[in-house]
């Protein structure tokens, strides 16, 4: 499929934005920093850890994996891991890394519907997916409603939500972008999309406009989040913090800079 082609579905869309060769490292800058990535690693083992002391076991969804960046760490803290991705080839990557590990499941969801039929879990995590998923409140709820009692959620890496955010801290977040993206190419699209979101324009067949879905309109709402976990679990914790593609901005936005980003964790399932 080619980017001129028209589009349909997210599952589609989700295709064009992380087709075969995809590097998920490129824009990601929970990947790409050591340090945000090791503090991730410590966040995901510590969850499947705690669940495995209350629960016994850790029967655990991980939603749009990609290609498996954080699976290992899951597995190797003694989860047993079932997989999904939107995209038909990152999911051939996860079943051809995992094919010798009876540890994990991989299941490929063109439509976003597998929670509905994935059987209990103990615990579910995101990493830098929610902001991708339209409804991501139903998509949470479906996962919730899995999660047997003592359980736990994890979402990370997702962008705080906009109208709550100071002028300052938009700025500082947009301009870091701006300028790590200034060294990416293709800027004049990168500049035409700008100007059709700036007019509030989004076209629903387009790539740039459908996949980072909450990012390029107003964040995702952590407090929102809080709220419905917070019907279900005894402890519920938003972790904010800066993160930004370009090493040197992240080093100097963690001292100075308004956070930009946040994670969830939810523990003790009621
Ligand atoms: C930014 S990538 C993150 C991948 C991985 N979690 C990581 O941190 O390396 C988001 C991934 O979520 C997938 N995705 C988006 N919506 C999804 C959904 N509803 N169900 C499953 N996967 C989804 C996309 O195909 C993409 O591979």
């Amino acid at each position: 499929m080619t980017d001129t082609t028209v589009a349909r579905t997210m599952g589609d869309l989700q295709e064009l934005a992380h087709g075969t060769d995809h590097d998920y490292a490129k824009g990601s800058p929970h990947i790409r920093h050591q340090g945000l990535r090791d503090r991730i690693i410590d966040q995901l083992q510590a969850v499947v850890s705690e669940t495995i002391d209350r629960n016994g076991q850790c029967r655990l969804l991980e939603l749009g994996a990609g290609h498996g960046t954080f699976t290992d760490h899951l597995v190797a803290a003694g989860a047993q891991v079932t997989v999904t991705e939107m995209s038909e080839p990152s999911a051939r990557v996860l079943r051809q890394r995992f094919r010798h590990n009876p540890g994990v499941t991989v299941v490929h969801d063109p439509d976003g519907t597998s929670v509905s039929k994935v059987g209990e879990l103990d615990a579910a995590v995101c990493i830098s997916v929610l902001h991708h998923i339209p409804d991501y409140l139903a998509t949470v709820s479906g996962l919730v409603e899995r999660i047997v009692p003592g359980g736990s959620f994890l979402s990370v890496q997702d962008p705080l939500w906009y109208p709550r955010r100071t002028r300052t801290s938009m700025r500082l977040d947009k301009g870091a972008y701006y300028l790590w993206r200034l060294g990416q190419g293709s800027f004049r699209r990168g500049l035409d999309t700008q100007l059709r979101r700036f007019r509030g324009v989004f076209d629903e067949t387009k790539e740039a406009d459908m996949v980072e879905y909450h990012v390029v309109r107003d964040g995702v709402d952590e407090e929102a989040l809080r709220t419905l976990l917070a019907a279900s679990f005894e402890d519920v914790r938003v972790q904010r913090y800066w993160s930004t593609q370009n090493g040197g901005l992240q080093a100097v936005g963690e001292r100075f800079f308004p956070s930009s980003t946040f994670g969830i964790v939810a523990r003790k399932r009621g």
